[in-house]
């Protein structure tokens, strides 16, 4: 068919240039092909994938076995609505419940939808358990949070990029540091009608910040003192990622509502889902919240394949070997750089900070010639730059890859 002829790199940005909108600014590298921890561009030119699609495809790319279920129930029935039931829904969402120790899921498609999902059982949650008086609630957020891109998810973001001009902005978000649990305890004081405290577990957009051994465990202990929901926002560091199958397990803490997305379909399908127990769920009414193809049969059949994958490879325990090297190597380059100053990170959700100021391209322009030294990463938040393969990577890869980012890293020396 002539639309889909041949395309050069050049090509494909040109067009995405002229009939996409403009609300992402890519690397320059067109990609037609994935497999493993590998990707390949329309040229043929083959790259280790270091960002694994903001950490959606854990699993690698095109996962057999993944892929084997998309197009097998692909070809059985692929949507239903929930007008009527389908035989998938409910085996998925029994798995899916019983691997992570809830109740009950709630299943959308992306990961801002879940968030959005979350926050509205929280708040009904509010009114109809806990007993503040309608449209009183409050909830509490971190600075420098990433959750999302709606209406409401701005609202209480401080990413004057994210928000500026799309206001008026949602009420009912309380603003708080990350990583400081005196400021909690101070707004839980302040604040009669707080119904929860959304929280990402590391803080991935903003630039990989891990917080303080213990801050999630006694952000959780103060939660349940004031009775406010802990909400877990692992939609970038859950399924594996951080070296445990969710970020909070290092704190063996049990979120009150998780909020789950990008790996939970290996990044072969938008499947997001949001848990909880029965007292918090049920508040949630035929009606109430819902989504066309939130809890279709493909998203069903892919979601069971991709969280089998993470267990039967071990992938948590490969991304927490392989990460604890990842940093091991570079923390030595480091010593002596003058053009990096920081590795940080959990499993295999790093970040690398390099001497200059936020405006600087320096962190953009690594990218770039690490591309052409065949590695794809991505600056987040200006001088950082984030480091997420997929988690099925080798060591002899991983190895490979920490070669390529020195090597690179050494053309930027001063
Ligand atoms: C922590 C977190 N929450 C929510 C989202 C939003 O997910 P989506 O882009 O699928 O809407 C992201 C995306 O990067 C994220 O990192």
């Amino acid at each position: 068919m002539a639309v889909l002829e041949q395309t050069s790199s050049q090509k494909a940005i040109d067009l995405e240039n002229q009939y996409g909108a403009h609300n992402y600014h890519p690397l320059p590298v067109v990609l037609s092909k994935g497999e493993g921890v590998y990707v390949w561009d329309v040229e043929g030119k083959k790259y280790y994938d270091f960002l694994s699609a903001y950490s959606a495809v854990n699993q690698g790319h095109c996962h057999p076995k993944i892929i084997d279920a998309l197009t097998q129930q692909a070809k059985k029935l692929t949507l239903t609505s929930r007008a009527f039931y389908n035989d998938m829904l409910g085996t998925y969402e029994k798995f899916a419940s019983e691997y992570f120790g809830f109740d009950k899921l709630l299943p959308m498609n992306t990961g801002a939808e879940a968030v959005e999902t979350a926050l509205k059982i929280c708040r009904r949650w509010a009114y109809q358990v806990k007993g503040i008086s309608e449209n009183d609630a409050q909830i509490i957020v971190c600075k420098n949070n990433f959750h999302g891109r709606t209406t409401t998810i701005i609202s209480f973001s401080n990413d004057p990029i994210a928000r500026k001009n799309f206001g008026p902005y949602t009420q009912g978000f309380i603003k708080i540091e990350y990583n400081n649990l005196q400021a909690l305890e101070d707004a839980l004081i302040m604040n009669t009608n707080v119904a929860g405290f959304l929280v990402e577990p590391i803080q991935g957009e903003a630039g990989v910040y891990v917080p303080s051994e213990g801050y999630l465990k006694a952000a959780k202990e103060l939660c349940e003192k004031y009775n406010v929901l802990f909400i877990a926002d692992e939609v970038q560091t859950g399924i594996a990622r951080t070296g445990k199958l969710l970020a909070v397990d290092y704190e063996n803490v049990t979120p009150d509502i998780l909020i789950l997305g990008k790996a939970l379909s290996g990044g072969v399908y938008p499947v997001s889902a949001v848990l909880a127990n029965d007292t918090i769920m049920n508040v949630i009414t035929p009606g109430s919240h819902g989504s066309t193809f939130g809890g279709n049969p493909i998203a069903a059949a892919v979601a069971i394949a991709a969280l089998e994958v993470v267990k039967d490879e071990q992938l948590a325990q490969n991304a927490d070997k392989l990460g604890a090297i990842f940093r091991r190597e570079l923390s030595k380059y480091i010593e002596t750089s003058s053009i990096a100053t920081l590795v940080r990170g959990k499993g295999l959700l790093n970040a690398i900070v390099i001497n200059d100021t936020e405006e600087s391209d320096t962190a953009w322009n690594i990218c770039l010639m690490l591309r052409d030294n065949g590695l794809l990463a991505k600056p987040t938040h200006g001088n950082i730059i984030r480091f997420a393969p997929p988690l099925v990577m080798n060591e002899e890869q991983l190895l490979d890859c920490v070669a390529i980012i020195i090597k690179t890293l050494k053309e930027f020396e001063r």
